[in-house]
């Protein structure tokens, strides 16, 4: 290790950009938030270097960097472009010992800037000597996706019950347990989540009690199959759970993204055959909450479309649990995405109906609930058992029989299958599918797709004058 990798504390110090380009520019960006004094020295600087002079955020200097510049500096940046005056700028720097960073010249530096993952007040630095910076940032785009958005949060709120802690709990062991309860487990899950009031609740419960109760329950959306679909607070839930409930409509892929140790629980609907009654789900979710344990319910798409989210989430409220809800991509997005279908469009669709083929325990799409036809996509889910009612109550809703229709089953997925047609014959094609889930979509965007072809038209055609 040729370097120390330190923290220069900035906040009402001086700091120096020389140079008024991209790279200056950039410098100026994350001096900004550091609290220094900024002056910037540039003939001819960027708009957004001239911006910040405007609003006082920093001194804009308009002529030649000078040698008395570097005078009460903490800290200089030179981003010049002129390789002499760099050089200059890095021996002035150096003879005075005030720590300098030659953009694109580590050589002259006597600093190198690292690349940083940003949750103030965590900061993570990541350096490579100045031998491969490329490598710098995957490593930081590795972190991004992987520490939460709101560790910074996490950070204050830790900070803001050091005190109390230290007031009630005087042995410096249990101390730091308490604290390590804050920093990992379900109260920290809660401020990730952004549920301060109930993470400042459980806080207080802990210290009074000395136990947290309850775990945390997360309504998960899995997404339409593709794992690389899955959000990345989803992949979090699935990499921080104890216990997962998951449907029958979650791929295997996205379970493999589940802690390993993590318990799985398959609560999955087959069709008519419901394993596990809604109301039983709801009791499991809430007494593996109650025994302590980070709970997630996965379901595919989005919980909160045709996917009885909100059914669940009431059950864990109504036994006084916090729950977080995390939105999945539906299946009508999902599938529109892999197909090229625009669900709206200024030529075709102002609007979009998405739809059920079933209601309520089960009863079928009727006509009263069919979508008036004219300027709308339709997506219809859990409509391939009743494409022959759909089809026919579209109809005498008022939409026309060669309205384009596609069939999605598997959207996403590697097994993905398509086929596409006109209304009319939607009950012939919906034959051809199998036991996959299965979006119908319904309008003239359908033509778009890179699946609708002279061929389907045809073929449609042909089908329906042969009957
Ligand atoms: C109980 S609903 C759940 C919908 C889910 N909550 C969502 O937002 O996508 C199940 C239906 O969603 C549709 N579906 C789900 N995943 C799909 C996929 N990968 N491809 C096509 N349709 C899908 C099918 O119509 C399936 O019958």
């Amino acid at each position: 290790m040729h370097s120390l990798p330190i923290f220069l504390s900035l906040n009402q110090r001086e700091a120096l950009i020389v140079g008024g380009g991209e790279a200056a520019t950039q410098k100026l960006r994350l001096l900004k938030r550091t609290g220094a004094r900024i002056t910037v020295i540039a003939k001819d600087p960027s708009a957004e270097i001239e911006a910040a002079a405007v609003t006082d955020e920093i001194i804009l200097l308009r002529r030649h960097f000078r040698l008395d510049d570097i005078r009460n500096q903490a800290v200089i940046f030179a981003a010049t472009g002129d390789d002499a005056l760099d050089a200059e700028i890095s021996r002035r720097a150096q003879d005075v010992g005030v720590p300098v960073n030659i953009v694109d010249g580590p050589a002259l530096s006597s600093f190198l800037m690292p690349a940083i993952v940003d949750r103030d007040p965590v900061l993570v630095a990541i350096g490579t000597g100045g031998s491969a910076p490329i490598l710098a940032r995957r490593v930081r785009e590795r972190l991004e996706r992987l520490l939460p958005a709101r560790l910074g949060s996490l950070a204050r709120f830790i900070e803001r019950w050091k005190d109390p802690v230290r007031g009630r709990v005087s042995d410096p062991a249990t101390r730091r347990r308490v604290l390590e309860q804050f920093s990992e487990g379900p109260i920290a899950d809660l401020v990730l989540n952004g549920q301060d009031r109930a993470a400042d609740e459980a806080a207080a419960q802990l210290l009074e009690t000395g136990t947290v109760e309850g775990g945390s329950v997360a309504l998960v959306g899995a997404g339409p199959g593709d794992p690389e679909l899955l959000t990345l607070k989803a992949l979090r839930a699935l990499s921080d759970a104890d216990i997962v409930f998951y449907d029958e409509l979650v791929a295997e892929p996205i379970l493999d993204r589940i802690r390993r140790d993590a318990e799985r629980v398959p609560v999955g609907k087959r069709k008519a055959n419901h394993s596990v009654p809604q109301e039983g789900i709801g009791r499991l979710l809430v007494e593996a909450a109650h025994a302590g344990k980070r709970v997630v319910r996965l379901k595919g798409g989005d919980p909160f479309i045709f996917g009885r989210g909100g059914e669940e989430v009431a059950a864990v409220r109504a036994a006084g649990l916090p729950i977080t809800i995390i939105p999945g991509i539906s299946a009508a997005l999902g599938c529109a995405a892999s197909t090229e279908i625009p669900l709206t469009h200024r030529d075709h669709a102002s609007a979009l109906v998405l739809a059920t083929g079933h209601g309520r325990d089960g009863v079928p799409f009727s006509s009263a609930g069919a979508p008036q036809a004219g300027g709308k996509t339709v997506a219809i889910y859990m409509g391939l058992a009743q494409a022959q009612r759909i089809t026919q109550e579209l109809i005498e809703a008022g939409h026309a029989t060669d309205t384009p229709v596609a069939l999605i089953e598997n959207g996403t997925r590697p097994d993905q299958k398509v086929s596409t047609g006109l209304l009319a014959d939607l009950p012939r094609l919906a034959l051809q599918h199998g036991s996959g889930p299965t979006l119908l979509i319904i309008g003239s965007v359908v033509r778009l797709s890179r699946y609708w072809g002279e061929t389907a038209e045809a073929a449609s055609l042909s089908a329906l004058a042969a009957e």
